[in-house]
């Protein structure tokens, strides 16, 4: 591993930062002014920003360089193309070698990307996995030769080897979805009951029984009170599940419940879509398969690209939009950290002057191993009415010449 440079650390986050648009972070947490100029108080008790003296690093013996292994799942999703690019160039940016590599949604072969890492010299793994549960023992090996492993958006379980866990907060991204239900459908005022049908995600990525369960938990009282009606009976998790977030499995399923559930004269009011491959899945079955008149609520996540369109056209009603440039940001800062042999907690937003919200957690995240401490970010819902300001105006997305709509990397 080579030695860090401090100083390069604090421009690079500084840059990043500079880059991440400008939201201000709620509370007094993250804003420059606090970290840069501690008030006289804070300077008594509050411990200076610590600074990585490049002695203490010893993770693995010193070969001179420091390899990032970043093991993505798959590359037909389309935000795991953007969170590769953005951790591949701040690593980079910080001299790190990275190995960026795309498991195709397959098992077999994340773990061999993995092997190969660990074989190419990686320091730090960090792994978005495809299923949570099967690389406890190639992460055992990982462990093995003092390598770092970071979690990446996705919580890797039953594993001890998982040092940190970068994510949004899952809960509550099925929270916003089940809000914005009840309030299109006016659950808390109107008289009549509504319908509505789940396409959650698929049943072996972590993140999904968060989704689920923040939607259902939020849900739950109109559910009970016989004011929204699932008439498929189809409300497990694992009934509602779509096995590889696949479009394609979530339009099949959906057309067969419209088929099946929705003739003439039964309306169906929302579909509440874990996320946005999902929800392009769901709109394509009610253009084809759903008979009634009414516009269909329909919940997403991520802003696709292909779903930002179908927002503004009116095919689908909102996406909970999570910042994967800032979620980044994290990733490197607290990677950097580890690397510096450093054992990073809240201090580390504290100190990092992040324009943007993110809460150190050391309760939610049991992997079965361990609870797994954890650096969760905010995410949003995202309408026709903000999508404007909060994809375009902060610099998240742009429109080409000829008007085409793309993620900014
Ligand atoms: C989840 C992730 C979501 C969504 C989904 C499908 O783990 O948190 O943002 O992308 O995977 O890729």
């Amino acid at each position: 591993m080579k030695k860090i440079n401090f100083i390069a650390i604090t421009i690079m986050l500084s840059l990043i930062l500079s880059s991440c648009g400008s939201t201000q972070v709620a509370g007094e947490i993250g804003t420059n002014s606090a970290v840069q100029k501690p008030s006289a108080s804070e300077s008594t008790d509050e411990p200076l920003p610590k600074t990585y003296d490049q002695s203490s690093v010893k993770v693995r013996p010193d070969d001179g360089r420091t390899v990032i292994g970043i093991s993505m799942p798959d590359k037909l999703l389309e935000r795991w193309n953007h969170d590769g690019t953005f951790l591949k160039e701040h690593f980079e940016k910080e001299g790190c070698e990275v190995v960026l590599k795309f498991a195709n949604n397959l098992i077999d072969t994340q773990i061999n990307d993995i092997r190969s890492m660990i074989d190419e010299g990686a320091d730090l793994l960090v792994i978005t996995a495809v299923d949570g549960a099967a690389l406890s023992s190639i992460l055992k090996e990982a462990k093995s030769q003092g390598i770092k492993v970071v979690a990446y958006d996705r919580l890797l379980m039953n594993s001890d080897a998982v040092d940190y866990y970068v994510s949004y907060d899952n809960y509550k991204v099925g929270v916003l979805q089940a809000e914005y239900i009840i309030e299109a459908l006016r659950l808390k005022t109107s008289r009549d009951s509504k319908n509505i049908e789940f396409v959650t995600g698929d049943p072996v990525d972590n993140n999904a029984r968060y989704f689920y369960q923040g939607a259902v938990d939020t849900l739950l009282p109109y559910l009970e009170n016989g004011k929204l009606r699932v008439i498929s009976n189809q409300q497990g998790f694992y009934e509602t599940s779509t096995a590889q977030w696949s479009t394609d499995i979530a339009q099949q399923r959906l057309q067969i419940i419209l088929n099946s559930y929705y003739p003439e004269n039964v309306k169906l009011d929302a579909v509440l879509c874990a996320n946005d491959s999902t929800a392009l899945g769901a709109t394509r079955a009610l253009e084809s398969d759903y008979t009634g008149t009414n516009k269909v609520i329909v919940t997403g996540q991520d802003a696709d690209v292909p779903n930002i369109y179908s927002i503004i056209e009116g095919k689908q009603s909102m996406t909970v939009f999570k910042a994967l440039r800032d979620e980044s940001v994290v990733a490197v800062a607290l990677g950097l950290a580890i690397l510096s042999d450093d054992t990073p907690d809240g201090q580390l937003i504290t100190n990092s002057g992040w324009g943007f919200d993110c809460t150190y957690n050391t309760t939610d995240y049991d992997n079965g191993s361990k609870i797994v401490p954890s650096f969760l970010l905010s995410p949003i819902t995202v309408t026709k009415d903000n999508l404007e300001e909060e994809l375009f105006d902060t610099g998240y997305y742009a429109r080409n010449g000829a008007g085409l709509i793309y993620a900014v990397e």
